[in-house]
């Protein structure tokens, strides 16, 4: 089938499978490799993209679903050369380790933001719930995240 979308500001026409995965379109078609595939079961949350302002585990849309959308990946947030204030703030709290979950985390964190600016601690604990990070022990992250918030 012949599918049309956005990525990062970029438009795109491709022949896919019906059934291929929005991770392998992003990372084999697109060579954007910055979005991470864990479990491919929709659980740990390290493919997650921004879909229509909505943050979605990529593993688990398939092409026929990505028609028409607009698409942001991690290599999205940087303007210009310069970093989304996510990822800096990020650098400055020590939040990556491995660095696996980051990419799923500022999407997360990113689509967040779209919705609602400044969020409490307690939505930017709920809305990434769906990230797991077996490294940083979340504290990081939040506080990362809560940063950047305040410089919204
Ligand atoms: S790889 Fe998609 S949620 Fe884990
Ligand atoms: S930094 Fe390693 S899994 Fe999060």
């Amino acid at each position: 089938m012949k599918i049309s979308f956005k990525v990062n500001d970029k438009d795109y026409s491709l022949d896919v499978e019906p059934n291929i995965r929005l991770v392998d379109i992003l990372r084999d078609r697109l060579n954007l490799t910055g979005t991470k595939e864990g479990c491919g079961e929709g659980e740990c949350g390290t493919c997650t993209v921004i879909m229509d302002k909505y943050a979605v585990h990529s593993c688990l849309v398939l092409a026929s679903q990505v028609d028409g959308t607009e698409i942001i990946t991690v290599e999205g947030l940087q303007k210009e050369g310069q970093l989304d204030k996510l990822q800096e703030e990020f650098i400055k709290r020590g939040a990556i380790q491995c660095g696996f979950c980051t990419p799923g985390m500022l999407m997360s964190a990113k689509a967040l933001f779209m919705k609602k600016p400044n969020p409490t601690v307690e939505e930017i604990k709920h809305e990434m719930a769906g990230n797991m990070c077996r490294c940083t022990g979340y504290e990081k992250i939040t506080e990362g995240v809560q940063d950047a918030a305040e410089s919204n």
